[in-house]
């Protein structure tokens, strides 16, 4: 039988709860109808947050929230979502020309720290840089973090009902630089962020800078960043890196070839990461930029979601898309050494999205079930984990037609509170995985929680009509034999006591 060893000795490092983040942006349905229905709404809510989506995303336990954007981020001024909502501004979205929807501004910064503070997540704020002064953002800075009182920005603060300052951590300095946020070289960004840095840093050096890092595979622009960078005062605590995965076919109807290409593409992370990561410890950076991954997930073509394209980016979101952030989460498990936050994008109604939602109606997509079922990782001891045979399964590539191979599993373990937390995702169509766990340096208990997502068709996703048609199931097991069994395209949650 396939044996899984659990090398206990061999400790990888500690898994940033932050891997487990998410993102939440002014685009589409993802604010307004997702996270906020408004206080008039007749679905229930907490000061205008949707209770229920509020309920079932502190159940997962989300260490952190990035706002405002994305894209939408660099076309944002701060100030015109403080005040009285009444009079607060609208203006033209990032997203108009997409789907011709305009921003009321009715959530801002004390909406967004309030909502963090709901479901215990961190702010994290990202600032525009590419159409805002340093000063702005200074000025910013000190309406979050400076305390009552002091300045005329903490006393706006509580003036607008809230007189603790919200001692926001996590600043992006820009996003998308490369693109969206301002269509810079490497170089141009390098300066310009050595610039914000140094008053961003002044305004409150408790605080923890993002550098806006690279697209997917574009190695040089970490390269020709770190080169500028390495030369400065070295203001930075993460360097981040957006990776989709993204497939032409349908989101829920797709071939056997479809779903291991996209499973393939998504596993590439591990390639990327690890090379931007080569650039960053190469400039002896590695101590001053670990990796954000500040945007990751599937990126499926429109419509496929209960809007029928109305909010734009809104798709649907099936057993692959769980899979994918299966192994996805495996990888940053795997390499918490590099990786301290992740943001899957995005939280409801958009892409790689965890809720869907709409008036009244709220479900949870077996995405979702994921993060519930990885929860027990953040804060652990990462250990090194190993199988002794690791099947290549074949398939012929959709995009070229050339025959292309993926590992049969993807898995991770921690420790924690004397609690074993092992993750294995079978990503095989059609053939289950019998393992025979074989821990190294520790004993287990005989008795193991087991959660389990699975469904005997890998396309099956979760509908307004049928909400509950995929969900993770959990159960106590007696594990005695050691003996785990992972039907194919499943994903296995092992959680035990280590005695
Ligand atoms: O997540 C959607 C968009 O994708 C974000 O706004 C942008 O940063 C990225 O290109």
């Amino acid at each position: 039988m396939n044996k899984l060893y659990i090398f206990t000795p061999d400790k990888l490092g500690t898994i940033s709860p932050g891997i487990y983040g998410h993102f939440s942006e002014h685009l589409g349905g993802v604010i307004y109808d997702g996270i906020w229905v408004g206080e008039g709404s007749d679905v229930p809510n907490i000061r205008g947050f949707r209770a229920e989506l509020v309920e079932k995303l502190k159940a997962i336990n989300p260490p952190m929230l990035r706002w405002p954007g994305g894209c939408f981020a660099e076309i944002y001024d701060w100030r015109d979502g403080i005040g009285p909502r009444e009079k607060r501004p609208v203006r033209i979205n990032w997203w108009h020309n997409h789907d011709h929807r305009y921003e009321p501004n009715e959530v801002g910064t004390d909406e967004f720290i309030f909502f963090c503070r709901l479901i215990g997540a961190e702010p994290y704020i990202a600032a525009n840089i590419t159409s805002m002064t340093p000063l702005d953002i200074r000025d910013w800075i000190d309406y979050c973090n400076t305390p009552n009182g002091i300045t005329t920005y903490a006393k706006l603060r509580e003036e607008n009902g809230n007189p603790e300052p919200f001692n926001v951590k996590y600043w992006g300095v820009g996003n998308e630089t490369w693109g969206g946020g301002g269509n810079m070289t490497p170089e141009v960004y390098a300066h310009e962020y050595r610039k914000y840095a140094t008053i961003m840093s002044n305004t409150d050096p408790t605080i923890k800078l993002i550098g806006s890092g690279a697209n997917s595979i574009d190695y040089s622009w970490t390269k020709r960043f770190m080169e500028i960078f390495a030369s400065s005062d070295k203001i930075m605590s993460y360097f981040s890196l957006h990776y989709y995965c993204g497939s032409s076919g349908h989101p829920t109807e797709f071939t056997v070839d479809e779903w291991y290409q996209l499973l393939s593409q998504a596993a590439g992370i591990e390639y990327c990461l690890r090379r931007h990561w080569n650039y960053i410890c190469g400039f002896g950076m590695e101590r001053h930029a670990k990796l954000a991954i500040d945007e990751w997930g599937a990126w499926h073509p429109e419509g496929s979601g209960p809007s029928k394209g109305y909010n734009l980016f809104e798709q649907q979101n099936t057993m692959r898309d769980a899979m994918i952030a299966a192994l996805t989460l495996n990888i940053f498990n795997n390499n918490c050494d590099k990786v301290e936050i992740a943001a899957i994008a995005q939280l409801v109604n958009n892409l790689h999205t965890l809720f869907l939602a709409s008036g009244h109606n709220l479900i949870t997509t077996p995405t979702y079930h994921i993060f519930d079922m990885y929860k027990g990782h953040q804060g652990g001891e990462a250990i090194r984990t190993a199988v002794d045979k690791n099947e290549d399964i074949t398939f012929k590539n959709p995009n070229n037609g050339r025959e292309s191979h993926i590992p049969k599993l993807s898995f991770s373990a921690s420790i924690k509170d004397s609690k074993l937390t092992l993750t294995i995702a079978n990503l095989s169509h059609d053939t289950s995985e019998v393992l025979s766990l074989e821990p190294i340096g520790i004993k287990l208990a005989d008795s193991a929680q087991i959660g389990i997502l699975t469904h005997t068709d890998y396309h099956a996703h979760n509908t307004f009509e049928d909400p509950e048609n995929v969900k993770a199931e959990y159960k106590t097991a007696d594990i005695s034999d050691g003996v785990v069994t992972v039907p194919a395209a499943s994903i296995v949650a092992i959680t035990v006591d280590i005695v």
